[in-house]
């Protein structure tokens, strides 16, 4: 895609190693394919796993370039190391990445304000409205391109956000919205890679 393009719908810089990665041309390759629309994805979710220091974050960043290169959005968030996250911490580092978009238009401002009303008025009493808000609100960026939603050490982000993402991502159909996220292997001393 042209740089203009991709300044117009790019939110922070993604950043990269100086280096190709090892032995991960095949899985960039995948979603190189997923994230131009040139090969359909099982679903909206796609799992980065492995253990520590396995290399999720830099493939993860690869990933995210490759997307942005294709001309999706990327928004970003990660999950902290503190002990207790703040609730809907991450939710709130992601809807800062909508804000800061260039071609952000009057029906993404307002569907943010909805997002953020209702967060004020119930918080977490209620995921279901929140969650809806949430789905509105991505679905208005939609309309400006594909969206892939990244979030580094998924495991550690606050409960209130995941809930939030949980409800949105189980209602999605083949909509070229993807939730990207690293996380822990399942089974330990196995990389799904
Ligand atoms: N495939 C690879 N080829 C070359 N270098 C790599 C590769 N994967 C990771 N690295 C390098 O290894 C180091 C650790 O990688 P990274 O931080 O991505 O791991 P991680 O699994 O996210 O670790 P953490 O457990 O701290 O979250 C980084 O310096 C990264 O650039
Ligand atoms: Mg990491």
């Amino acid at each position: 895609m042209v740089e203009s393009e991709e300044s117009a719908l790019s939110t922070r810089p993604v950043a990269h190693s100086k280096f190709p990665l090892v032995d991960r041309n095949a899985i960039l390759q995948e979603f190189e394919a997923i994230f131009s629309g040139s090969a359909p994805s099982p679903n909206g979710c796609l799992s980065i796993e492995g253990s520590w220091g396995m290399g999720r974050t830099a493939l993860l960043n690869a990933a995210c370039l490759s997307a942005q290169s294709a001309g999706c959005i990327v928004l970003r968030t990660r999950g902290g190391t503190g002990e207790r996250p703040a609730p809907f911490g991450g939710l709130l580092h992601l809807i800062e990445d909508i804000a800061s978009l260039r071609n952000a238009n009057e029906e993404v401002v307002e569907q943010i304000h909805k997002v953020l009303d209702r967060l004020q008025r119930e918080g977490e009493r209620n995921f279901d409205a929140l969650g809806a808000a949430f789905s509105g609100l991505v679905l208005s960026v939609r309309k400006l391109g594909f969206v892939v939603v990244a979030i580094d050490d998924a495991d550690q982000v606050d409960d209130a956000t995941m809930l939030t993402l949980e409800y949105f991502f189980h209602r999605l159909d083949d909509q070229q919205i993807w939730l990207l996220t690293t996380s822990p292997a399942r089974q330990s001393g196995a990389a799904r890679w």
